[in-house]
């Protein structure tokens, strides 16, 4: 039996949405789902108990920001990531394949790995598939991701070919070195940037080797939305049915929905805590800056159809002048309603899911929401 597995609930029968329950060692949850994002081992500004009174059931952290501080030996000295940060619901781990193309200097990628100059203080690094699965298994997250390229975009046909096909390698490399398969789940990335054919090279060749989950990255890059909505159409398909589907880093409120509605369990994403610390929440009239003048003697809440704690509790006049002065309680509140915000909108899609009308709840949704730039 694998350590994490997928039970299919129902598919919506307007838009084909997956309504289903992921079963991991720490904790069984409904999907499609957001994972917030705890890079460092803590989701920024968050306790364990603000994550758990907002129903988050699984975490997502990195592999190459704790393999670089405070090192994965001290992790598994500690007693592994769960008992580390004190959070006995499911963890997800990255690779350290977008990072250390996003994040550090000076890279060098080979076929046994990448060379790379750590972005703290530029100490020689490298890493492989072999050394990622190391990482990871000392780490113990429930879910673990393989080592990848994520190939920029734009990126020409012949070079992203060369990438998707490495990933390939170094995917079989990690499944060969995991060490924990029994209460560890390995996922395989699907990559070929924008080019269908790539896509389903990727998609034949990692299924084929049978992972227990699989996630598409080298998404939300950069392209435009239309283009992530092309991959997906074409991607999806081509994943075993009885598996997790993960989008690896989209998490704005109309690629939640779109990629739920294409048939995607699962979602992480920087964007909720990134833009709450410098004051940009999103509401169900969509994005709102509480810094801004116009909130100075607003008494009212930041979302009046929200009832997360920030909400009951707080007004936009109290949370601008927090934000203003760069007082840490400001970023908590707008944290923690950022989140409970996609947390919830995910709870909506599943219920939507389940009445058979998840496409018009997207219309409602946009209606009243807009569109967001990224
Ligand atoms: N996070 C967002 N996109 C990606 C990707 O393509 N690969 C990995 N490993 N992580 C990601
Ligand atoms: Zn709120």
């Amino acid at each position: 039996m694998a350590a994490v597995t997928y039970e299919h609930i129902k598919t919506c029968k307007q838009t084909g949405a997956r309504l289903g329950i992921v079963h991991t060692p720490h904790g069984s949850f409904e999907t499609p789902i957001f994972m917030p994002v705890g890079t460092l081992a803590t989701v920024k500004t968050m306790s364990p108990e603000d994550l758990k009174e907002m129903d988050a059931r699984i975490i997502l952290s990195n592999t190459y920001h704790l393999f670089l501080r405070p090192g994965h030996e001290l992790v598994r000295e500690a007693g592994g990531l769960h008992k580390f940060m004190n959070w006995d619901r499911a963890i997800l781990t990255d690779s350290g394949g977008f990072q250390v193309f996003s994040l550090s200097d000076m890279r060098k990628i080979e076929e046994e790995g990448v060379h790379f100059k750590s972005h703290l203080n530029g100490d020689k690094l490298f890493l492989s598939p072999e050394k990622v699965m190391e990482i990871e298994n000392a780490l113990g997250p429930d879910i673990m991701m393989a080592f990848d390229e994520c190939a920029p975009f734009p990126a020409d046909y012949d070079y992203v070919k060369h990438s998707m096909e490495r990933t390939t390698r170094w995917a079989e490399r990690c499944l060969e070195a995991h060490a924990r398969p029994h209460d560890q789940a390995l996922f395989a990335i699907v990559q070929g940037g924008m080019y269908a054919d790539l896509r389903k090279q990727s998609a034949m060749d990692l299924t084929s080797m049978d992972f227990p989950g699989y996630a598409i990255g080298g998404l939300s890059v950069g392209e435009p939305k239309h283009l992530m909505y092309e991959v997906l159409d074409s991607t999806m398909p081509l994943l075993p049915f009885n598996k997790p589907r993960y989008l690896m880093g989209v998490g704005s409120p109309d690629a939640l929905i779109e990629g739920a509605i294409r048939g995607v369990d699962m979602f992480d994403c920087v964007l909720p805590t990134r833009i709450a610390r410098n004051g940009t929440t999103m509401t169900s009239e969509g994005r709102l800056v509480v810094r801004n003048a116009k909130f100075e003697r607003d008494f009212g809440p930041l979302d009046p159809n929200c009832d997360c704690y920030t909400c009951r509790n707080y007004s936009r006049a109290y949370l601008r002048h927090l934000i203003k002065c760069d007082e840490t309680f400001g970023l908590r509140l707008t944290t923690y309603h950022n989140l409970y915000f996609l947390l919830n909108l995910m709870k909506q899609v599943r219920q939507a899911i389940r009445d058979d009308r998840l496409g018009d709840f997207r219309d409602e949704f946009f209606e009243k929401y807009g569109m967001d730039q990224n």
